[in-house]
């Protein structure tokens, strides 16, 4: 078939390809630990959904303003200034249908063929294809597990170059945890506004941040707001990842423009979720802390779990929910402890196949060599799925 350039630059997310293969295998009534899925296995808080019900007996169930409807504008900004110090008004803040969908939309505005944008690797796997999609070149900036895989101001400015219109940045990160401490991240705003680039500063796992990181916003510098675009979402922190509401703060001109785009794709985002999401903003937060007790607890299993296995190289996650093992000592080129295979993917697909563990490899996010594990998942099934893991590389080196 003869599709489009633009269609044919990207490919299927690899996270939702690993998601599949695994649900094949559970519909064959295989019993899978999964660690495969980035999203909280909590349910949404009751005082969400009961608003949501709300919402259709009373009717909201007509088309609302592309935008999203202005009391929840209202709320998200009223939000985000209490709980990360900025000062967004309702004309600065868009709704959309997911974070996902607010990042492809500002992309979508803001960069063209010829533009670079700067994403630190490891990353987020939708973050390049939405740039190529745009016609952009992603430009990967690396950072390291010494480093706690946080991203550099020099780093940045170093790979700055007169095509750059855009930093993103993912603190907390998917897949790394990495979490960049507020003086560096307002270092990389300087060197944003220095070199008249954009600074887009994604928030997902804003609250999910462990002992000494706090959530924190760029939007909260002093200067911030004429460079700095923030994109957040009610899928993590409020269990609402099949809601599907997200949302970008940032200057009214881009606001305007990212409607007008709204206003001829989607329309609004589903008026139901609109009104749950309401709910979300102005109700009690007290699910949020106990989410990341329980992610708490099982981040310090998983990962002393790994630690545990011969050849697993894992870093404490400052935030998010992943753990993110370096397994290169059992590639064939990564020193060769048991060569088990020539790449992570392979130990993915063998891990999968063999021992029943879906998780997904490092290259999927500019990382070979790693493993990605969600831990939004029980400690019974960390303990159960640690239990494949210990014998699946025991066997390796055993065999090697
Ligand atoms: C870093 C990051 N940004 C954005 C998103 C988008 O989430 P959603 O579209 O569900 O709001 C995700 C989801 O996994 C993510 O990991």
């Amino acid at each position: 078939m003869q599709l489009t350039d633009r269609i044919n630059r990207i490919q299927i997310s690899p996270t939702a390809a690993v998601i599949a293969e695994a649900d094949k295998l559970k519909a064959k009534g295989v019993d899978i630990a999964d660690f495969g899925p980035g999203e909280p296995d909590f349910p949404t808080p009751d005082h969400i959904k009961r608003a949501a019900i709300r919402a259709i007996e009373e009717n909201k169930s007509k088309y609302t303003p592309a935008g999203g409807i202005m009391p929840l504008r209202e709320a998200i900004c009223a939000w985000h200034k209490r709980e990360l110090r900025s000062s967004f008004e309702p004309k600065e803040c868009v709704v959309s249908v997911g974070g996902k969908h607010s990042i492809f939309n500002v992309v979508s505005v803001l960069v063209q063929q010829g533009d670079e944008v700067i994403i630190p690797a490891p990353y987020w796997v939708s973050f390049p294809d939405i740039v190529k999609y745009a016609g952009g070149t992603p430009v990967f900036v690396e950072t390291l597990p010494k480093d706690g895989f946080t991203v550099r101001a020099s780093a940045i400015e170093k790979a700055i170059t007169p095509k750059t219109k855009l930093v993103i940045v993912n603190s907390p990160n998917n897949p790394t945890g990495g979490v960049v401490p507020p003086e560096e991240y307002e270092r990389i705003l300087a060197v944003c506004k220095k070199h008249n680039v954009w600074l887009m500063g994604d928030e997902c796992y804003s609250h999910f941040t462990y002992e000494a990181n706090k959530p924190y916003s760029i939007a909260s510098a002093r200067g911030a707001k004429d460079k700095v675009i923030i994109i957040g979402s009610m899928s993590k922190t409020f269990a609402m990842t099949g809601w599907r509401i997200g949302y970008t703060l940032g200057p009214e001109a881009l606001i305007q423009a990212l409607i007008k785009l709204q206003s001829q794709s989607t329309s609004n985002p589903t008026s139901i979720a609109q009104y749950a999401a309401l709910a979300a903003m102005t109700g009690t937060m007290d699910s949020v802390p106990a989410m990341l007790a329980e992610y708490a607890k099982r981040r310090k299993r998983i990962v002393e779990g790994l630690r545990a296995i011969s050849g697993v190289i894992c870093e404490w996650p400052g935030g998010a929910f992943y753990a993110f093992p370096d397994v290169s000592a059992h590639l064939s080129n990564g020193g060769g402890r048991s060569a088990l295979a020539n790449s992570d993917t392979e130990i993915a697909r063998m891990l999968l196949d063999r021992a029943h563990v879906a998780l997904v490899p490092g290259e999927a996010f500019g990382a070979p060599g790693y493993l990605r594990l969600s831990y939004a998942t029980s400690l019974e099934r960390i303990e159960e799925g640690l239990r494949r893991l210990e014998r699946f590389f025991a066997h390796a080196e055993a065999a090697a």
